[in-house]
């Protein structure tokens, strides 16, 4: 969906004093996440049903008296700043612009983990795309960000589109998507798998991409289809982390209902109808791995 200007831009941003912005950057996860072997361009197809979820990165965007694109980032390993996707979206903006843009500077303070599958990098670099071409009065389409979304990553234009979505293409192709208001458990092992490790164990025993799920049933109560998920590249991650799969598979027998992956890992999630049923599900973990458990619903924008 590349240039498609029925898309209305989902993020969510508020004024700061001073002429800022503050954009929250909301997690994904991977309801279920079909992958096909790798086309010629080295990406894979995929079809995967995603719905943002109520954990967020935080940015703050305000004018600074130098030229240029400031940049700071707290509460996890954040890399090289530039490097950093959130840096290298507002960059991207720039380079496209005729004009002289007014100096930035951008604080990422981090709270979805990176390397876990919830796409923190991803959403962070959509709400700079997002909250940067409103700062710089750029008014840039939603087309051509998106298709500035998908030159950043496979996974950076569904955190331009809305709440919940069907993912086609390498990541590209968007189509709103109604899914039933959901509570998850998510569980947020130690261990980083890295994406395209994951991709290269699916390479070594590529499997024929799997059918999608008949679409309207995710408007049902989740106890309706939880069990009917899957994830294609749950089999590769287990191989890639020995320490995932062992965690993996205490959690399923703990657990009353499926323990699912959300993108290539580390991340683990359980779908529950209700906050009560998440908060049973998240007691019958064993008690150790309950810290880094959150407990969180489907992101209303
Ligand atoms: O597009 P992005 O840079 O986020 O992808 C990271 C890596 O994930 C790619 O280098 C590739 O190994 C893998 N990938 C893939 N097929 C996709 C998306 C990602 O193989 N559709």
């Amino acid at each position: 969906m590349t240039s498609d200007e029925r898309h209305r831009l989902s993020c969510r941003t508020e004024p700061l004093p001073g002429g800022g912005l503050r954009v929250l950057a909301p997690a994904k996860i991977n309801l279920n996440l079909l992958v096909g072997p790798k086309r010629e361009d080295g990406y894979h197809p995929l079809d995967s049903l995603v719905a943002k979820v109520t954990l967020f990165d935080t940015i703050e965007i305000r004018p600074q008296e130098e030229a240029g694109i400031g940049f700071a980032c707290g509460g996890a390993d954040c890399g090289e700043p530039a490097r950093n996707l959130a840096y290298r979206a507002a960059a991207l903006l720039a380079q496209g612009s005729t004009q002289p843009l007014p100096g930035v500077h951008i604080t990422l303070e981090k709270a979805i983990p990176p390397g876990k599958g919830l796409g923190g990098g991803s959403s962070d670099a959509a709400a700079v795309l997002h909250a940067m071409n409103v700062f710089w009065r750029l008014r840039r389409t939603a087309g051509e960000l998106m298709s500035l979304a998908a030159q950043l990553g496979s996974d950076v234009p569904l955190f331009l589109g809305p709440p919940a979505c069907r993912m086609t293409g390498r990541g590209e192709f968007i189509e709103p998507l109604a899914v039933a208001p959901f509570f998850a458990v998510l569980v947020l092992p130690d261990c980083q798998c890295a994406t395209p490790l994951v991709y290269r164990a699916f390479d070594d025993a590529p499997q024929p991409m799997g059918r999608q799920l008949d679409i309207p049933l995710v408007q049902r109560p989740v106890a309706q289809w939880r069990g009917l998920l899957t994830n294609q590249l749950g089999p590769p991650a287990r191989r890639v982390s020995p320490p995932l799969a062992a965690l993996w598979d205490e959690l399923s027998a703990a657990s009353q209902i499926p323990v699912y992956l959300t993108g290539s890992g580390s991340a683990l999630f359980l779908l529950c109808d209700s906050a009560t049923e998440a908060i049973a599900a998240l007691a019958r973990l064993p008690a150790a791995i309950r810290p880094s458990c959150r407990v969180v619903q489907n992101c209303a924008w």
